[in-house]
């Protein structure tokens, strides 16, 4: 039972709201209205420890003094003037300064957007006027790998028929996509283990931009560690090995680093485990600690210079809005002030040590893996086969966890079956362990089918 107040917001949600990954016209599972570090609070007063850090965005917590004044401040000069047709303002200036500052040396020059679907198109578009003006408009296709994830925008582009917004320069509007098998060590496609294989995957991306020849291939996308599939990092020669096969075959390499970006994974971007520097990068969540939408699109000095002198004929209304900006500017302060990475890295280390000790030897839960604050873990039937449980065991571990004060996500799908632990990068030891504390008995209580 829930109080009247609760249950009037719950009937008007179902009446006027739609939620992501909810059937439409269910009820909400809770009304969040207030947060404080890792916790959230429901309109009953009962507190949650927010495991999954708001979809991988509130890196610095919940109710940070220093980000809401810096919106505050923003807003009472100016909150927003539109930056398109070279309209500027301090605070955007000072946001791309300190972007550039923190991504790793040699990315340079900064497009913002409001998002990280945005930044990957964005990142598109980029990679195609790079070969329009460099006369190899033929270099059309983008490789990426199965089982990533790298937003959710279609349509509005295509759609078009703007001459200004010109599809010449930006290459075809459905683009032409490959797609080649994934580091997920576990369930490998080539079906070998690490490290016989010898990174099979990372030299297959040379077998197929060779058989589909090297000038057609414009770009290869990834995510520096794989995330909303689980929480996998790749094996260590996986980032470095692509990065010179992208070299020998003129191909750019764009980072998506919308979730691994900004002390996730123990390191400010998670390129930096390898010593990989992308051309491209995208970012986007944690840029503002999720206070407020951000995204942007980091390029080398090899992209712009190609770039330059010409019209980026190119943007969303709220690209580069002072007061996400201001936001922005005041969480990377943060992350560098407050050493949230090494934090990400000793507390991330701590959690995955726990489960290897204690939740691996449990009967369905296997496969611990991780990197900072990006962890996860198998649910499965049988270690042997590997078979994930059935669609409804999911829905029963979100709502038992979500019962005890957890929320987090359990992803399903493509063979797949993972519980996911991505908190705020700020937690300490103890919140860690009350947490793992509480997860433990229900992880336990999973019987194989
Ligand atoms: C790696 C990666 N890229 C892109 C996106 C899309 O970001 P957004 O939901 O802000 O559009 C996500 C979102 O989860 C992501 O994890």
């Amino acid at each position: 039972m829930v109080s009247k107040r609760t249950e009037d917001f719950m009937r008007r949600d179902v009446k006027y709201l739609m939620h992501p990954i909810h059937a439409v016209g269910r009820r909400p599972r809770v009304v969040l209205e207030k947060g404080h570090g890792i916790w959230l609070q429901d309109t009953e007063g009962k507190e949650y420890i927010n495991l999954l850090s708001s979809i991988e965005c509130t890196n610095l917590g919940h109710g940070r003094r220093e980000i809401i004044n810096a919106v505050l401040e923003q807003m009472n000069k100016v909150e927003f003037h539109g930056g398109w047709y070279g309209l500027s303002d301090p605070t955007t200036i000072d946001c791309a300064q300190k972007l550039t500052e923190i991504t790793p040396a040699g990315l340079d020059h900064v497009v913002f957007t409001s998002g990280g679907a945005e930044s990957t198109d964005v990142a598109f578009k980029m990679v195609h006027l790079y070969w329009f003006l460099r006369g190899k408009s033929h270099k059309s296709k983008i490789i990426s790998l199965y089982g990533s994830y790298h937003g959710l925008g279609a349509g509005s582009w295509a759609s078009n028929r703007a001459e200004v917004f010109s599809q010449e320069r930006w290459g075809p509007s459905s683009k032409d996509f490959l797609h080649i098998p994934s580091y997920h060590c576990y369930r490998c496609m080539f079906g070998l283990e690490y490290p016989e294989c010898n990174v099979r995957c990372a030299r297959y991306l040379e077998e197929v931009i060779i058989n589909e020849r090297p000038e057609t291939i414009a770009a290869f996308i990834g995510e520096p560690v794989i995330g909303g599939s689980g929480c996998v990092p790749p094996p260590p020669e996986y980032w470095p090995t692509i990065r010179k096969i992208c070299d020998r075959h003129d191909v750019l390499l764009i980072a998506d680093e919308v979730m691994t970006g900004f002390t996730r994974t123990g390191k400010m971007f998670a390129m930096e485990h390898w010593g990989v520097k992308p051309d491209i990068m995208t970012v986007a969540k944690a840029i503002s600690g999720g206070y407020i939408p951000l995204g942007a699109v980091v390029i080398n000095d090899k992209v712009y210079q190609v770039l330059k002198g010409n019209e980026l004929s190119h943007g969303y209304t709220f690209c580069g809005h002072p007061t996400a900006c201001a936001a922005g500017l005041a969480a990377m302060n943060l992350y560098v002030t407050d050493k949230v990475a090494e934090n990400a890295a000793k507390v991330g280390k701590h959690i995955l040590e726990r489960l290897e000790a204690e939740f691996k030897p449990l009967p369905c839960i296997d496969n611990p893996t991780g990197v900072g604050m990006m962890l996860g873990f198998d649910v499965v039937t049988d270690k042997t086969t590997k078979a994930p449980f059935p669609e409804d065991v999911r829905e029963r571990i979100y709502s038992e966890i979500l019962d005890k004060g957890i929320i987090s996500a359990v992803i399903w799908g493509s063979g797949n079956s993972r519980f996911l632990i991505i908190p705020p990068c700020t937690m300490t030891i103890e919140e860690a362990d009350l947490t793992l504390d509480i997860l433990l008995p229900m992880m336990a209580a999973i019987k194989p089918s």
